[in-house]
Parts: C-alpha cells; structure tokens; sequence
C-alpha cells in the first residue's frame, strides 16, 4: 500500500482506507491485511469521493483530526470511509430507511454520529455537534447550494466537497452550465477544482471548495 494523501492509500488501480475497525466490513469491500494494519479498499463506482480520486483530485484538503459534517449520509458507504480518515463524522440524513443502516454501521464505527435531521435546516441540529472542519454534502436536491450555504454559515468549515447532481436541478438545461450556476450561487467559497465524475457517475461533478466566511 502507498499512501497518496493523508489516510488514503492505492495498491495497483485500487485505492482504500484503513480500517479503523478492524474485521468490520460496510458494503462487501474487499479487505486486505498489511504489516498489521487492514485496508478497505473503496470502490469508485459506489463513491463519489473515491470516483474523484480516481479522476485525479489533486488538493486533498481532509484531514486526520477534522470533524467531519456529512450531509446526504445515505446507509454510510461514503461516511464510513471519511470516517476512516477523520476524527469524527456527523452523518446527517433524512430518509428514516436509510437511518437504519446508518446506525448499525455506527454501533460499531463509533466515530459515526447518525442525525435524523433534514440538512435544509441546520438550526434544527446545531446543538448535537461540537466544532466542524470540513462539511461533505451530497443530497441531490434542486437546492444544494443553498443547504451548503446555510450550513457553513452555522459551523464555519475551513474546507468543504459538494457533489453537485446536475439532473436534480432542472432536467432541461445542459449540465455543465447548471454546475456552473450553482457553485455561482455558493457565499464565501473560493473553488479550488472541480472534478468531473464520467465514467463512474455521468451527471456528477465533485467540487472542492475552501471556505473563507
Ligand atoms: C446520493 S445519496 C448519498 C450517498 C452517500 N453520500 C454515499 O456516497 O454513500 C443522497 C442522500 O441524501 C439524502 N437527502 C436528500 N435530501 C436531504 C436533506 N434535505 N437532508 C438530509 N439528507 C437528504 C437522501 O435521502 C439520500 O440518502
């Protein structure tokens, strides 16, 4: 394994985390042991993070000692990696059905905080998390940029990735100038790249932002 960012490691074409908890395993990755460590290798075509590695995300702005607000936190595929690299990740999510997944894999995975909660409304869950660092958001809704906005507003991240779905905006208009308008509309962003997800997720882009708020 080498690593290439911190806490993210490649073997071949594959990438992976370490297992934070060893012999636990999220959606049937593969794991493979290594001088006493485990990895868990993270699959591009289930993430949108590791399809973004996969496409060349050069500025790896996660960090080991960030707290982590992960907003879209579906049954954890993601949040359980991100949690292999951060300190903690407050996963929030409004589906019930997925909430179920979320917190089994939190039982074990105890940097995990699920949050039933909607994320267009932070207020509602502001009290449950100490300090964020970092918010990771990816809910395809029509009004993301508004959900990120609201967000950093209230938890101030130094750094911030927002998957931005082109299709759950407006079907209508050509993608790249709804990606367009929509970071257009992010407060106090600076963009530091964008990451187009083809082959692994036709209508997304990944865009990593600083935040300066
Ligand atoms: C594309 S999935 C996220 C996948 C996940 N990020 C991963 O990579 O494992 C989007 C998720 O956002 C959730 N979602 C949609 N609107 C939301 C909202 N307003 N607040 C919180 N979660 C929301 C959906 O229920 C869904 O589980």
């Amino acid at each position: 394994m080498n690593q290439i960012f911190s806490e993210v490691y490649r073997e071949g074409r594959n990438i992976a985390t370490k297992n934070k908890f060893k012999g636990n395993t999220v959606y049937g990755e593969k794991i493979i042991s290594e001088k006493g460590n485990e990895f868990r290798f993270w699959n591009p075509e289930r993430s949108k993070l590791a399809a973004a590695i996969q496409n060349g995300l050069r500025n790896w702005t996660l960090k080991k000692d960030h707290n982590v607000l992960y907003l879209g936190a579906s049954s954890g595929t993601t949040p359980s990696h991100v949690a292999d690299i951060a300190n903690m990740v407050f996963a929030v999510e409004i589906s019930k059905r997925m909430m179920r997944d979320l917190i089994q894999i939190s039982e074990v995975r105890t940097n995990v905080i699920p949050i039933l909660a909607d994320a267009s409304k932070p207020e509602t869950y502001m009290d449950r998390i100490l300090s964020v660092d970092f918010i990771y958001q990816d809910v395809a809704q029509p009004n993301q940029a508004e959900i990120l906005n609201k967000n950093a507003e209230i938890f101030k991240p130094k750094f911030a990735m927002l998957a931005i779905k082109a299709r759950s905006i407006d079907v209508t208009k050509n993608p790249s100038q709804i990606f367009k308008k929509e970071i257009g509309k992010l407060n106090n962003f600076e963009v530091i790249e964008i990451i187009k997800l083809y082959p692994y997720d036709k209508d997304h882009v990944l865009v990593n932002l600083g935040y300066n708020g």
